[in-house]
Parts: C-alpha cells; structure tokens; sequence
C-alpha cells in the first residue's frame, strides 16, 4: 500500500489587514440601534485577535475609525470614542498575557486627550510582547498619510539632509506610520462593500483583497479561517509569471 504523505498546511499569512465594516446594518438587521452593532463590532475585535494569536499571524491591522468618519453624527461618533476609550482600558490585560503588542496609527492629535494618553499607556505597556502585532487605524487616512511621507522628504530635502536624486520607497516609507511593518498579504473587507475607503494605499500595492459579504459583528475564527483559505488559492506573481 503506498503511502501518501499529508501535505503540510501552508503558513498562514504574516500580515492580515481588515476594513471593519457593516455595524450599523447588523444593527439595522436585528432592530437594534447603531450604538448596538458598534458594541458588538467591539466585541468581535476580540474574537479576531485570539484568533489571531491562535493562528500564528505575525501582524494584524484593523481600521476603526477613518479620517472621514467624523462625518458622522455627533452622537455616533462618541459612541465610537467610548468604546475606544473601554477598549483600551479593558483589553491590555489579555493583550499582556496573550503576547500582543498593540500600536495605534493615524492622526492622534486629533483624538480627546485622555484617548491620546490611554493609547499611550497601552503602547508602553504592550511594548516588549512579539507574537502578535496588533495596529489599530484611529483616525487614520490613507492619503494623508502619503503626503506626511511627502512633506518629511521635502523638509529633509531642504534642510540638506537628503538629495532629491537619492529618493526611492525605502526612504519613502521611512515616512509612513507604518514603517516597520511588513505590508499586508491579505486585506479583507467585510459587509459586501469591495473598496478601500482610504486604508492603507501605498501598502496593498500587492495585498490580496477578500470581500466578504459577513457583517463585521459576525466575523470571527470560522470567517478569519475561509478567508485565509481563499488567501491560500491565489497565486501572488507580483507583475512575474506563472510558477
Ligand atoms: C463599521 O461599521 C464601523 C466604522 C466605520 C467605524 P459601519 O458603522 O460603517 O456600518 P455600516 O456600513 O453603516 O453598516
Ligand atoms: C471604512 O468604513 C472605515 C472603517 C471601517 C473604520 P466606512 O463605512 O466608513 O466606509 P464607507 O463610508 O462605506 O466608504
Ligand atoms: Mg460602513
């Protein structure tokens, strides 16, 4: 009888980005209000972050408040900042005992001040855990971004300190706030909407998209599992060819 040797799992991928979306509608599906479905979104961070450390993925990036989103109305919008603000305070201690290190990007000036100082606490006092490198998108935009990376080289430029013929990406993304972080493999979007909304342009430049059409407050290990499996079915050429 010949045998056949089970073929090792793939490793799963070392970064995975995720667009939080669909709140308000699981809310507006259960007759509850938006306030609701945000109370459970958070409620599925967590689910997504054991999972994460469960799987041994390296890096996880999740976008929880965009540089748009103060669009929104006054009322929602502290809703959002006050989960924020309970997040932080009730997570750090299975962040701790689970090895994550949590870093926050996006524009934090423009957060209240206590958030600014509960975000740095929780920076400080995951700093030195390294199986899991939790990044949270607080009033984070793509675009913005970039042009804070422009801005830091033209200063360099004038300042002498770096010749404008000598510009390449690495020097680039020293300038992003994502420097230090591999970009993503696997970016999934959930609640069926299939764009980027502003996250992370320069860094999906290959990323592999998932949309899925699940409601962020039903995302959990199942969804993070199919997702990857798509994740595994694609084959990443990088402009190459086929093998
Ligand atoms: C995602 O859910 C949460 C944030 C963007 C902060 P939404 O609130 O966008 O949910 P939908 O898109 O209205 O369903
Ligand atoms: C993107 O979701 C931002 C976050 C998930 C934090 P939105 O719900 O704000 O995006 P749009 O408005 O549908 O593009
Ligand atoms: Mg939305």
């Amino acid at each position: 009888m010949e045998i056949v040797a089970a073929r090792p799992a793939p490793d799963p991928p070392r970064h995975v980005a995720i667009i939080m979306d669909g709140n308000g509608r699981w809310a507006l599906n259960h007759a509850l209000p938006r306030a609701e479905g945000h109370r459970r979104g958070a409620s599925a961070v967590r689910q997504t972050v054991r999972a994460c450390v469960e799987l041994g993925i390296r890096y996880l990036t999740l976008f929880a408040f965009s540089s748009e989103n103060w669009k929104r109305p006054k009322g929602e919008v502290q809703t959002l900042m006050d989960l924020l603000r309970f997040y932080l305070k009730s997570e750090i201690e299975e962040l701790e005992r689970n090895g994550v290190r949590l870093r926050v990007i996006g524009d934090r000036d423009g957060l209240d001040r206590d958030i600014q100082n509960l975000i740095l606490f929780a920076e400080q006092r995951t700093e030195g855990n390294a199986r899991l490198n939790l990044t949270i998108a607080l009033n984070y935009g793509g675009r913005r971004e970039i042009l804070a990376a422009v801005e830091a080289m033209i200063r360099s430029a004038v300042a002498g300190k770096l010749d404008p013929g000598c510009v390449n990406e690495q020097k680039f993304e020293e300038g992003l706030e994502t420097h230090g972080l591999p970009d993503p493999d696997l970016l999934i979007r959930t609640s069926g909407e299939c764009r980027l909304s502003n996250f992370l342009l320069w860094q999906c430049a290959y990323s592999e998209f998932v949309f899925t059409q699940t409601l962020w407050p039903d995302f959990g290990k199942a969804e993070l599992l199919s997702a990857i499996e798509e994740f595994h079915q694609r084959e990443r050429r990088y402009g190459g060819t086929r093998g």
